[in-house]
Protein backbone atom coordinates (compact mmCIF):
# COMPACT_ATOMS: atom_id res chain seq x y z
CA UNK A 1 0.00 0.00 0.00
CA UNK A 2 1.16 3.49 -0.78
CA UNK A 3 0.39 6.41 1.59
CA UNK A 4 0.20 9.57 -0.06
CA UNK A 5 1.95 12.11 2.61
CA UNK A 6 1.53 15.16 0.95
CA UNK A 7 -0.33 18.43 2.13
CA UNK A 8 -3.96 18.83 0.96
CA UNK A 9 -4.61 20.65 -1.95
CA UNK A 10 -6.24 23.19 -1.24
CA UNK A 11 -8.19 26.18 -3.68
CA UNK A 12 -8.85 29.59 -3.38
CA UNK A 13 -11.96 31.18 -3.20
CA UNK A 14 -13.83 32.06 -6.56
CA UNK A 15 -16.97 34.40 -6.99
CA UNK A 16 -18.92 32.12 -9.07
CA UNK A 17 -17.82 28.35 -7.01
CA UNK A 18 -18.04 27.07 -4.02
CA UNK A 19 -15.10 24.95 -2.81
CA UNK A 20 -15.81 21.40 -1.30
CA UNK A 21 -13.43 19.35 0.69
CA UNK A 22 -13.03 15.39 -1.14
CA UNK A 23 -13.99 12.78 1.80
CA UNK A 24 -12.80 9.54 -0.06
CA UNK A 25 -11.83 8.45 -3.48
CA UNK A 26 -12.79 4.92 -4.46
CA UNK A 27 -10.40 3.29 -7.80
CA UNK A 28 -12.48 0.92 -9.84
CA UNK A 29 -9.42 0.10 -12.56
CA UNK A 30 -7.27 1.92 -15.00
CA UNK A 31 -9.98 3.94 -16.47
CA UNK A 32 -12.17 4.87 -13.56
CA UNK A 33 -12.63 6.22 -10.60
CA UNK A 34 -15.13 7.27 -7.46
CA UNK A 35 -15.29 9.84 -5.14
CA UNK A 36 -17.02 11.98 -3.09
CA UNK A 37 -16.81 15.47 -1.77
CA UNK A 38 -19.12 17.60 1.19
CA UNK A 39 -21.97 19.17 0.46
CA UNK A 40 -22.19 22.34 0.95
CA UNK A 41 -25.71 23.29 3.05
CA UNK A 42 -26.95 25.44 -0.15
CA UNK A 43 -26.60 22.81 -2.66
CA UNK A 44 -30.15 21.42 -3.52
CA UNK A 45 -30.26 19.56 -6.93
CA UNK A 46 -33.29 16.82 -7.61
CA UNK A 47 -31.39 12.73 -8.19
CA UNK A 48 -30.47 12.47 -11.48
CA UNK A 49 -28.75 15.74 -12.12
CA UNK A 50 -25.62 16.97 -13.17
CA UNK A 51 -23.50 20.28 -11.95
CA UNK A 52 -20.29 21.57 -13.32
CA UNK A 53 -16.95 20.34 -10.85
CA UNK A 54 -13.27 21.00 -11.29
CA UNK A 55 -9.88 22.29 -10.16
CA UNK A 56 -7.84 25.26 -11.00
CA UNK A 57 -6.24 25.44 -14.04
CA UNK A 58 -4.26 27.55 -16.05
CA UNK A 59 -3.83 30.83 -14.17
CA UNK A 60 -6.23 31.29 -12.02
CA UNK A 61 -8.81 30.12 -14.38
CA UNK A 62 -10.77 27.03 -12.47
CA UNK A 63 -11.46 24.12 -15.29
CA UNK A 64 -14.87 23.04 -15.21
CA UNK A 65 -16.68 19.67 -16.56
CA UNK A 66 -19.99 18.81 -16.27
CA UNK A 67 -20.55 15.37 -13.73
CA UNK A 68 -23.73 14.01 -12.65
CA UNK A 69 -24.15 13.37 -9.12
CA UNK A 70 -24.45 9.46 -8.50
CA UNK A 71 -25.71 10.22 -4.98
CA UNK A 72 -29.07 10.79 -4.63
CA UNK A 73 -31.33 14.28 -3.37
CA UNK A 74 -31.30 13.16 -0.04
CA UNK A 75 -27.58 11.98 0.79
CA UNK A 76 -25.34 14.05 2.95
CA UNK A 77 -22.13 13.78 0.53
CA UNK A 78 -22.14 14.09 -3.53
CA UNK A 79 -20.92 11.38 -4.88
CA UNK A 80 -19.39 11.36 -8.82
CA UNK A 81 -17.93 8.41 -10.74
CA UNK A 82 -15.58 9.76 -13.12
CA UNK A 83 -13.40 8.74 -16.42
CA UNK A 84 -9.42 9.08 -16.27
CA UNK A 85 -8.72 10.22 -19.70
CA UNK A 86 -4.94 10.02 -20.04
CA UNK A 87 -4.13 13.20 -21.56
CA UNK A 88 -7.92 15.19 -20.59
CA UNK A 89 -7.47 18.41 -18.97
CA UNK A 90 -9.56 17.80 -16.29
CA UNK A 91 -9.09 14.17 -15.04
CA UNK A 92 -5.29 13.77 -15.71
CA UNK A 93 -5.37 16.11 -12.48
CA UNK A 94 -9.03 14.70 -10.69
CA UNK A 95 -7.91 11.24 -10.78
CA UNK A 96 -4.83 12.45 -8.82
CA UNK A 97 -6.88 13.95 -5.37
CA UNK A 98 -6.84 12.16 -2.09
CA UNK A 99 -9.22 12.94 1.02
CA UNK A 100 -8.51 16.39 2.15
CA UNK A 101 -8.20 17.94 -0.84
CA UNK A 102 -10.43 21.16 -2.07
CA UNK A 103 -12.50 20.98 -5.38
CA UNK A 104 -14.49 23.49 -7.15
CA UNK A 105 -18.36 22.98 -7.43
CA UNK A 106 -21.17 24.87 -9.24
CA UNK A 107 -23.52 26.41 -7.59
CA UNK A 108 -26.25 25.28 -9.40
CA UNK A 109 -27.96 21.94 -10.71
CA UNK A 110 -29.67 21.06 -14.02
CA UNK A 111 -30.94 17.79 -16.11
CA UNK A 112 -33.33 15.71 -17.74
CA UNK A 113 -32.64 12.25 -16.41
CA UNK A 114 -35.26 13.53 -13.64
CA UNK A 115 -38.77 11.74 -12.43
CA UNK A 116 -40.35 14.69 -12.59
CA UNK A 117 -39.33 14.21 -16.99
CA UNK A 118 -41.21 11.60 -16.86
CA UNK A 119 -44.88 10.38 -17.36
CA UNK A 120 -46.48 7.87 -14.36
CA UNK A 121 -45.55 4.68 -15.26
CA UNK A 122 -45.26 1.09 -14.03
CA UNK A 123 -41.59 -0.06 -15.06
CA UNK A 124 -38.76 2.11 -15.17
CA UNK A 125 -35.69 1.10 -17.51
CA UNK A 126 -32.41 2.91 -16.85
CA UNK A 127 -30.18 2.40 -19.95
CA UNK A 128 -26.71 3.29 -19.58
CA UNK A 129 -23.06 2.42 -21.26
CA UNK A 130 -19.58 3.63 -19.43
CA UNK A 131 -20.13 6.54 -17.00
CA UNK A 132 -23.33 6.71 -18.17
CA UNK A 133 -24.10 4.86 -14.94
CA UNK A 134 -23.81 8.01 -12.72
CA UNK A 135 -27.33 9.41 -12.18
CA UNK A 136 -28.79 6.35 -12.45
CA UNK A 137 -27.07 5.62 -9.21
CA UNK A 138 -28.43 8.63 -7.92
CA UNK A 139 -32.07 7.59 -9.41
CA UNK A 140 -31.86 4.34 -7.69
CA UNK A 141 -30.91 5.17 -4.19
CA UNK A 142 -33.70 7.70 -3.99
CA UNK A 143 -36.95 6.09 -2.08
CA UNK A 144 -38.96 8.29 -3.83
CA UNK A 145 -38.33 6.45 -7.76
CA UNK A 146 -39.81 3.32 -5.94
CA UNK A 147 -42.83 5.43 -4.62
CA UNK A 148 -43.38 6.19 -8.51
CA UNK A 149 -42.73 2.64 -10.30
CA UNK A 150 -43.03 -0.70 -9.38
CA UNK A 151 -39.80 -2.03 -11.01
CA UNK A 152 -36.71 -0.08 -11.27
CA UNK A 153 -34.70 -1.91 -14.01
CA UNK A 154 -31.01 -0.91 -14.06
CA UNK A 155 -29.00 -2.08 -17.13
CA UNK A 156 -24.86 -1.27 -17.56
CA UNK A 157 -23.18 -1.71 -20.80
CA UNK A 158 -19.29 -2.12 -20.46
CA UNK A 159 -16.26 -3.16 -22.86
CA UNK A 160 -14.54 -4.87 -19.83
CA UNK A 161 -15.37 -6.42 -16.71
CA UNK A 162 -13.54 -4.35 -14.42
CA UNK A 163 -15.66 -1.43 -15.89
CA UNK A 164 -18.51 -3.07 -14.16
CA UNK A 165 -18.32 -0.30 -11.02
CA UNK A 166 -20.55 -0.83 -8.05
CA UNK A 167 -21.36 -4.12 -9.97
CA UNK A 168 -21.18 -5.89 -6.48
CA UNK A 169 -23.87 -3.05 -4.65
CA UNK A 170 -25.75 -3.68 -7.65
CA UNK A 171 -25.85 -7.27 -7.66
CA UNK A 172 -26.65 -7.09 -3.81
CA UNK A 173 -29.90 -4.65 -4.78
CA UNK A 174 -28.31 -1.96 -3.11
CA UNK A 175 -29.25 -4.22 0.58
CA UNK A 176 -26.79 -2.13 2.54
CA UNK A 177 -28.31 1.18 1.98
CA UNK A 178 -30.52 2.05 5.08
CA UNK A 179 -33.22 3.84 3.33
CA UNK A 180 -34.37 1.95 -0.02
CA UNK A 181 -32.50 -1.35 1.07
CA UNK A 182 -36.16 -2.52 1.63
CA UNK A 183 -38.04 -1.23 -1.39
CA UNK A 184 -34.80 -2.22 -3.56
CA UNK A 185 -34.87 -5.64 -2.26
CA UNK A 186 -38.11 -5.97 -3.94
CA UNK A 187 -38.72 -3.65 -7.50
CA UNK A 188 -34.75 -3.11 -8.34
CA UNK A 189 -33.54 -5.30 -11.38
CA UNK A 190 -29.60 -5.11 -12.29
CA UNK A 191 -28.50 -5.88 -15.74
CA UNK A 192 -24.78 -5.78 -16.27
CA UNK A 193 -23.36 -6.65 -19.57
CA UNK A 194 -19.81 -7.00 -21.02
CA UNK A 195 -19.18 -6.40 -24.81
CA UNK A 196 -15.65 -6.93 -25.09
CA UNK A 197 -14.55 -9.48 -22.67
CA UNK A 198 -16.05 -13.12 -21.76
CA UNK A 199 -18.93 -12.56 -19.04
CA UNK A 200 -22.51 -13.78 -18.11
CA UNK A 201 -24.32 -11.42 -20.45
CA UNK A 202 -22.74 -9.94 -23.66
CA UNK A 203 -24.18 -7.80 -25.92
CA UNK A 204 -25.12 -4.67 -26.26
CA UNK A 205 -28.44 -3.20 -25.11
CA UNK A 206 -30.22 -3.40 -28.19
CA UNK A 207 -29.22 -7.22 -28.00
CA UNK A 208 -30.25 -7.83 -24.63
CA UNK A 209 -34.05 -6.43 -25.70
CA UNK A 210 -33.93 -8.37 -28.72
CA UNK A 211 -33.29 -11.70 -27.13
CA UNK A 212 -34.80 -10.66 -23.79
CA UNK A 213 -32.45 -10.50 -21.19
CA UNK A 214 -32.83 -7.05 -20.40
CA UNK A 215 -36.37 -8.61 -18.58
CA UNK A 216 -34.83 -11.34 -16.94
CA UNK A 217 -36.41 -11.68 -13.57
CA UNK A 218 -38.69 -8.40 -14.12
CA UNK A 219 -42.64 -9.01 -14.16
CA UNK A 220 -44.54 -8.34 -17.31
CA UNK A 221 -44.27 -8.74 -21.00
CA UNK A 222 -40.69 -9.10 -22.52
CA UNK A 223 -41.37 -6.09 -24.61
CA UNK A 224 -41.38 -2.14 -24.30
CA UNK A 225 -44.80 -0.55 -23.87
CA UNK A 226 -45.11 2.89 -24.26
CA UNK A 227 -48.39 2.71 -22.07
CA UNK A 228 -46.40 1.23 -19.27
CA UNK A 229 -42.83 1.51 -19.54
CA UNK A 230 -40.76 4.69 -18.89
CA UNK A 231 -37.37 4.61 -20.18
CA UNK A 232 -33.96 6.90 -19.32
CA UNK A 233 -31.12 6.44 -21.74
CA UNK A 234 -27.21 8.10 -20.95
CA UNK A 235 -24.24 7.03 -22.00
CA UNK A 236 -22.33 7.32 -25.73
CA UNK A 237 -23.79 9.33 -27.74
CA UNK A 238 -24.20 6.65 -30.82
CA UNK A 239 -26.20 4.64 -28.24
CA UNK A 240 -28.26 6.97 -27.28
CA UNK A 241 -28.88 8.20 -30.78
CA UNK A 242 -29.79 4.75 -32.05
CA UNK A 243 -32.47 3.66 -28.78
CA UNK A 244 -33.86 6.87 -29.13
CA UNK A 245 -34.87 6.20 -32.82
CA UNK A 246 -35.84 2.73 -31.49
CA UNK A 247 -38.03 4.26 -28.88
CA UNK A 248 -39.57 6.35 -30.77
CA UNK A 249 -40.51 3.93 -33.44
CA UNK A 250 -42.19 1.79 -30.84
CA UNK A 251 -44.68 4.68 -30.15
CA UNK A 252 -42.89 6.68 -27.07
CA UNK A 253 -42.73 10.28 -26.61
CA UNK A 254 -38.98 12.03 -25.66
CA UNK A 255 -39.74 14.04 -22.12
CA UNK A 256 -38.37 17.04 -20.83
CA UNK A 257 -39.29 18.84 -17.45
CA UNK A 258 -41.58 21.40 -18.94
CA UNK A 259 -43.54 18.56 -20.82
CA UNK A 260 -42.76 14.94 -19.21
CA UNK A 261 -42.86 12.10 -21.55
CA UNK A 262 -42.25 8.15 -22.13
CA UNK A 263 -38.44 9.01 -22.17
CA UNK A 264 -35.40 10.73 -21.43
CA UNK A 265 -31.91 11.21 -22.84
CA UNK A 266 -28.46 12.72 -21.86
CA UNK A 267 -25.18 12.06 -23.22
CA UNK A 268 -22.43 11.32 -20.66
CA UNK A 269 -19.78 13.28 -21.84
CA UNK A 270 -19.16 15.12 -25.21
CA UNK A 271 -17.65 12.43 -28.04
C1 LIG B 1 -24.16 16.34 -19.08
C2 LIG B 1 -22.82 15.68 -18.87
C3 LIG B 1 -22.62 14.88 -17.75
C4 LIG B 1 -21.37 14.27 -17.56
N1 LIG B 1 -21.21 13.43 -16.47
C5 LIG B 1 -20.04 12.78 -16.31
C6 LIG B 1 -19.85 11.86 -15.23
O1 LIG B 1 -20.72 11.68 -14.38
N2 LIG B 1 -18.66 11.22 -15.15
C7 LIG B 1 -17.66 11.42 -16.06
O2 LIG B 1 -16.62 10.80 -15.94
N3 LIG B 1 -17.80 12.28 -17.07
C8 LIG B 1 -18.95 12.97 -17.21
N4 LIG B 1 -19.09 13.87 -18.25
C9 LIG B 1 -17.89 14.16 -19.06
C10 LIG B 1 -17.06 15.23 -18.35
O3 LIG B 1 -17.74 16.48 -18.46
C11 LIG B 1 -15.63 15.38 -18.94
O4 LIG B 1 -15.64 15.32 -20.34
C12 LIG B 1 -14.69 14.32 -18.39
O5 LIG B 1 -14.54 14.52 -17.00
C13 LIG B 1 -13.30 14.39 -19.03
O6 LIG B 1 -12.75 15.67 -18.80
P1 LIG B 1 -11.30 16.01 -19.36
O7 LIG B 1 -11.11 17.48 -19.20
O8 LIG B 1 -10.29 15.14 -18.68
O9 LIG B 1 -11.36 15.60 -20.87
P2 LIG B 1 -12.30 16.21 -22.03
O10 LIG B 1 -11.49 17.15 -22.85
O11 LIG B 1 -13.56 16.76 -21.42
O12 LIG B 1 -12.65 14.90 -22.86
C14 LIG B 1 -11.71 14.30 -23.74
C15 LIG B 1 -12.34 13.14 -24.47
O13 LIG B 1 -12.47 12.03 -23.57
C16 LIG B 1 -13.65 11.29 -23.84
N5 LIG B 1 -14.49 11.30 -22.61
C17 LIG B 1 -14.75 12.36 -21.80
N6 LIG B 1 -15.56 12.00 -20.79
C18 LIG B 1 -15.82 10.68 -20.96
C19 LIG B 1 -16.61 9.76 -20.24
N7 LIG B 1 -17.31 10.11 -19.12
N8 LIG B 1 -16.68 8.49 -20.70
C20 LIG B 1 -15.99 8.14 -21.80
N9 LIG B 1 -15.23 8.97 -22.55
C21 LIG B 1 -15.15 10.24 -22.12
C22 LIG B 1 -14.34 11.99 -25.00
O14 LIG B 1 -13.96 11.33 -26.20
C23 LIG B 1 -13.78 13.39 -24.97
O15 LIG B 1 -13.79 14.02 -26.22
C24 LIG B 1 -20.31 14.50 -18.47
C25 LIG B 1 -20.52 15.33 -19.58
C26 LIG B 1 -21.76 15.90 -19.81
C27 LIG B 1 -21.95 16.76 -21.01
N1 LIG C 1 -13.46 1.35 -21.17
C1 LIG C 1 -12.27 1.11 -21.71
O1 LIG C 1 -11.78 0.01 -21.62
C2 LIG C 1 -11.50 2.22 -22.41
C3 LIG C 1 -10.17 2.09 -22.54
C4 LIG C 1 -9.42 3.08 -23.17
C5 LIG C 1 -10.05 4.19 -23.66
N2 LIG C 1 -11.37 4.35 -23.53
C6 LIG C 1 -11.98 5.53 -24.15
O2 LIG C 1 -13.11 6.05 -23.49
C7 LIG C 1 -14.14 6.39 -24.43
C8 LIG C 1 -15.42 5.72 -24.06
O3 LIG C 1 -15.18 4.38 -23.66
P1 LIG C 1 -16.25 3.57 -22.84
O4 LIG C 1 -15.80 2.17 -22.76
O5 LIG C 1 -16.55 4.29 -21.57
O6 LIG C 1 -17.55 3.79 -23.73
P2 LIG C 1 -18.02 3.10 -25.08
O7 LIG C 1 -16.98 2.92 -26.09
O8 LIG C 1 -19.21 3.94 -25.45
O9 LIG C 1 -18.50 1.64 -24.61
C9 LIG C 1 -19.31 1.40 -23.49
C10 LIG C 1 -20.39 0.40 -23.84
O10 LIG C 1 -21.30 0.99 -24.77
C11 LIG C 1 -21.49 0.10 -25.87
N3 LIG C 1 -21.86 0.87 -27.06
C12 LIG C 1 -21.07 1.67 -27.80
N4 LIG C 1 -21.78 2.21 -28.83
C13 LIG C 1 -23.04 1.71 -28.74
C14 LIG C 1 -24.24 1.85 -29.51
N5 LIG C 1 -24.28 2.62 -30.59
N6 LIG C 1 -25.35 1.20 -29.11
C15 LIG C 1 -25.32 0.41 -28.02
N7 LIG C 1 -24.23 0.22 -27.26
C16 LIG C 1 -23.10 0.86 -27.61
C17 LIG C 1 -20.15 -0.58 -25.99
O11 LIG C 1 -20.28 -1.76 -26.76
P3 LIG C 1 -19.10 -2.24 -27.79
O12 LIG C 1 -18.00 -2.79 -26.95
O13 LIG C 1 -19.83 -3.24 -28.64
O14 LIG C 1 -18.66 -1.02 -28.56
C18 LIG C 1 -19.82 -0.84 -24.53
O15 LIG C 1 -20.50 -1.96 -24.04
C19 LIG C 1 -13.68 5.94 -25.80
O16 LIG C 1 -13.39 7.12 -26.53
C20 LIG C 1 -12.48 5.11 -25.53
O17 LIG C 1 -11.46 5.35 -26.51
C21 LIG C 1 -12.13 3.36 -22.91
Amino acid sequence: MTVDTRAPALLPAHPAFATAKVLWVRHWNEHLFSFAIERPASFRFRSGEFVMIGLQGEGDKPLMRAYSVASPSWAEELEFLSIKVQDGPLTSKLQKIVPGDDIYLGKKSTGTLVADALLPGRRLFLLSTGTGLAPFLSVARDPEIYERFEQVIAVHSVRRVSDLAYHDELVGKLAEDPLIGEQAAAQFHYVPTVTREPFHTSGRIGELLENGKLFEGVAGDPVLHPETDRVMLCGSMDMIRDFAALLEGKGFKEGSNNAPGDFVIERAFVG
